[in-house]
């Protein structure tokens, strides 16, 4: 019994830590997709909205910010356990090259050291909106909005 729990908890760390030759894992097919041009091509069908956005940021706060940072710095806790070096989006310049479909395609698929993403948690809207929302960390005007701290008292839905 002792043995089988050690050997799954083995397991389990290895998938964790192990380097991962890509024969080992299935992953490689389905789970990994390639962007392809047409996605990085895809235009945001969904305007920023404060609604929107708002939606964005509780999702964000769930699923992000603890590596990207609730303001979008890029230094969430696990960010700096995990030692990774993620875009300031404060600085919108550091993701003005990447189109709003390859954001789109970043959060739903996940990329390097993000592994996974929302696709199979997170219906498409939402995924938009969170493009809006990385992209409103960097708006200048938009500052207040993108702070997320208090702005409780506009409750649209329960
Ligand atoms: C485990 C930490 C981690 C989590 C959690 C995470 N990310 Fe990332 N994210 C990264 C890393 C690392 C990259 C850079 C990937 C690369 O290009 O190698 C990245 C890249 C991105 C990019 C592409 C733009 C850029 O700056 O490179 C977007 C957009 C993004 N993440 C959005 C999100 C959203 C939205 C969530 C939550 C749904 C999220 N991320 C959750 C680590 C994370």
């Amino acid at each position: 019994m002792r043995r089988k729990i050690f050997i799954a908890s083995a397991v389990l760390l290895c998938g964790i830590l192990c380097p991962k030759p890509n024969f080992t894992q299935e992953k490689t097919g389905s789970a990994e997709p390639k962007m392809t041009p047409e996605d990085a091509a895809k235009k945001n069908p969904i305007q920023p909205t404060a609604e929107g956005l708002a939606e964005a940021r509780k999702q964000f706060g769930y699923d992000c910010a603890m590596c990207h940072g609730k303001d979008g710095s890029g230094k969430g806790d696990l960010a700096q356990d995990m030692k990774l070096e993620l875009h300031d989006w404060r600085d919108p310049s550091t993701i003005e090259k990447m189109t709003d479909g390859e954001l789109f395609w970043v959060i739903s698929y996940g990329r390097g050291k993000m592994v996974g993403g929302e696709a199979d948690r997170s219906p498409e809207k939402m995924r938009w909106n969170l493009v809006n929302l990385v992209r409103s960390f960097g708006k200048k005007g938009a500052g207040t909005a993108a702070a997320g701290d208090k702005p409780k008292s506009e409750n649209p839905q329960p």
